[in-house]
């Protein structure tokens, strides 16, 4: 099965496996492109007559006449399989109250743990499918999905079993992490808990790809974070970690320190270790949304960037500080509350969280030999998508090569 989509008003696009620095917002823009591709893999691409002319065969054409189309969108930290909601939480909070004091009267992580426990496998399936169809609907085509509304091996590997078979069922391209770690269930002490969490690593080994712990007051010590992470490493998943987001608690050191992929949040990072990420090859994931939606302070966007650091941006979709799944509105936030140029927006969005996953080498880019995956947006150009903000743009998504989205 063969696909030209053609008469494109442009096509923005990073190139490689990772842009940092200076470099960080250099897209590739064609006008009046083309893109021609065989199976799942982009086998074409450049300016239409080139295009057109070196086709054969009769592939299935798409007029994308008037509009942009961009690399699928990789959503690089989500907490997607979850019961219930928490927008009673979030009316507390347009009255005053703050996140920590609402999760210290039984709120927070530990109501959603209460719900996903007594939710069976089907409904966290239909629910985190209807999430996934959403995600795609907006132009996201690969996306982490962490567990850690479970806190015991039951619930964890229920949460990590449905995001497997979730894989096989809709075309949203899944990595799995791990974080039992989310938490200290209640009743528990962390060093029981944390006993506990390495029992649970032989079972979890093979259902996820990254481990992760909520490095914070209250939450993960440093110590007990090595630990589990060390073992974990030990079973073949790496840490990629939350760190720095209540506090200035030292977390990049310690993401450094245990070969993390990427460390996330950082909305406490220090200068010091601004430039210890600089100097590193893991990615500063940062989550715009969870800063608008809590309505605390951002992290320094622009200082990561021009240090060199590697740079992400990813929803953080969960049912507590981030409840969006619309990686363009991300976007706009990314450039009007951190400075990120839209180039930068769409960079970050692509390619650098793909490369925190693993997978730049064949996703997060339109270029000859990656996979075909691909956003045709109703706008004229890459700009438009963070200018014209909160509406959704995307008029069809392409997975390895298929049409799965289309409005
Ligand atoms: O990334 N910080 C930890 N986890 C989430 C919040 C999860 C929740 O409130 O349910 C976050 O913000």
């Amino acid at each position: 099965m063969s696909l030209l989509i053609t008469n494109i008003a442009e096509l923005a696009t990073p190139h490689g496996m990772v842009l940092r620095g200076a470099q960080a917002g250099a897209l590739h823009i064609i006008h009046d492109a083309a893109v021609y591709v065989d199976g799942d893999t982009v086998c074409e691409v450049g300016a239409r007559d080139a295009v057109e002319k070196k086709i054969s065969g009769n592939p299935t054409v798409i007029d994308a006449a008037g509009k942009t189309v961009i690399p699928g969108l990789v959503d690089s930290h989500t907490h997607l399989v979850f019961a219930g909601s928490r927008e009673t939480e979030f009316a507390m909070r347009c009255a005053g109250m703050n996140y920590q004091t609402i999760a210290a009267a039984g709120g927070g992580i530990l109501s959603s743990v209460s719900a996903t426990r007594a939710a069976s496998v089907d409904e966290l399936k239909s629910a985190a499918k209807h999430y996934l169809a959403l995600a795609l609907a907006h132009g996201t085509t690969t996306m982490e999905i962490k567990s850690g509304y479970g806190l015991d091996t039951e619930t964890e590997l229920k949460i990590l079993d449905v995001i497997q078979s979730l894989s096989a069922e809709q075309p949203v391209e899944l990595v799995p992490t791990f974080l039992g770690a989310h938490a200290i269930p209640q009743g528990k002490t962390s060093e029981a808990y944390v006993k506990e969490l390495l029992e649970m690593l032989p079972h979890v080994k093979g259902k996820a790809q990254f481990i992760d712990a909520f490095v914070e007051e209250n939450y993960f010590s440093h110590s007990e974070t090595e630990t589990l992470c060390r073992a974990a490493i030990h079973h073949g998943l790496k840490p990629r970690l939350h760190v720095n987001q209540l506090t200035a608690n030292d977390g990049v050191r310690l993401g450094l320190k245990l070969g993390a992929a990427s460390v996330d949040h950082l909305e406490k990072i220090t200068d010091d270790e601004i430039r210890l990420l600089a100097n590193s090859d893991c990615t500063a994931t940062l989550l715009p949304a969870v800063s608008f939606f809590l309505n605390y302070g951002y992290p320094p966007a622009r200082a990561l960037i021009d240090a060199g650091a590697i740079v992400a941006i990813a929803s953080n979709f969960n049912p507590g500080s981030a409840m969006t799944l619309n990686m363009q509105l991300v976007m706009s936030i990314a450039c009007t509350q951190m400075r990120l140029t839209p180039a930068e927006a769409l960079v970050t969005a692509t390619l650098n969280p793909a490369y925190s996953l693993g997978v730049s080498e064949k996703i997060g880019g339109i270029e000859i030999g990656k996979q075909a995956d691909l956003v045709i947006m109703d706008v004229q150009n890459h700009q438009m998508i963070p200018y014209f903000f909160g509406v959704n743009h995307v008029q069809t998504v392409i997975k390895k090569g298929t049409v799965v989205y289309s409005r």
